[in-house]
């Protein structure tokens, strides 16, 4: 199994109609590939967690990065996993603040940038602790 986490720009701002019919469809399309995670949108930035076994995580991935509705796809983290951090979510939903979100991916990239070394594992469990400490409640 592995995790991916990766931040993106969408090419105009979402409204909640249009965030519901991608996540009707990702969370289809990822119990059907066992893969899980989570998905943060706030004012045109996701962040995504993707998580599963290795050639399934790729294959939704390819789906992603084809996706117009966002642009400038930068993966993070890419990282072998024994376990799963968010094993009972087909694709969970939050939209935390935009300072918040700032913040997150600001952290994000520079943990994944220390001296080369990338740490997959604490970016993760960043983010985990994140929405468990906000007590973010699925928006959807
Ligand atoms: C930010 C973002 C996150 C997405 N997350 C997922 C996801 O977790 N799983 C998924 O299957 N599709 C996800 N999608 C949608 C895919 O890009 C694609 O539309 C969907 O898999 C259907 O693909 P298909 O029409 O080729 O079957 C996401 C799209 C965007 C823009």
């Amino acid at each position: 199994m592995k995790n991916l986490v990766y931040i993106s720009t969408a090419v105009k701002l979402m409204e909640d109609e249009q965030l519901v019919n991608l996540l009707n469809s990702a969370r289809n399309m990822n119990l059907k590939h066992q893969v899980t995670g989570v998905l943060l949108y706030s004012e045109g930035t996701f962040i995504q967690v993707l998580e599963g076994k290795s050639s399934d995580v790729d294959h939704i991935l390819s789906k992603i990065e084809a996706d117009s509705r966002h642009k400038n796809l930068i993966t993070l983290v890419d990282e072998p996993i024994t376990e799963r951090n968010f094993p009972e979510w087909s694709m969970g939903f939050y939209t935390p603040k935009a300072d918040n979100i700032t913040h997150l991916a600001g952290y994000l990239k520079s943990t994944n940038k220390i001296e080369g070394k990338r740490d997959g594992g604490a970016a993760v469990t960043m983010l985990k602790t994140f929405i468990e400490s906000n007590k973010l409640s699925m928006s959807y």
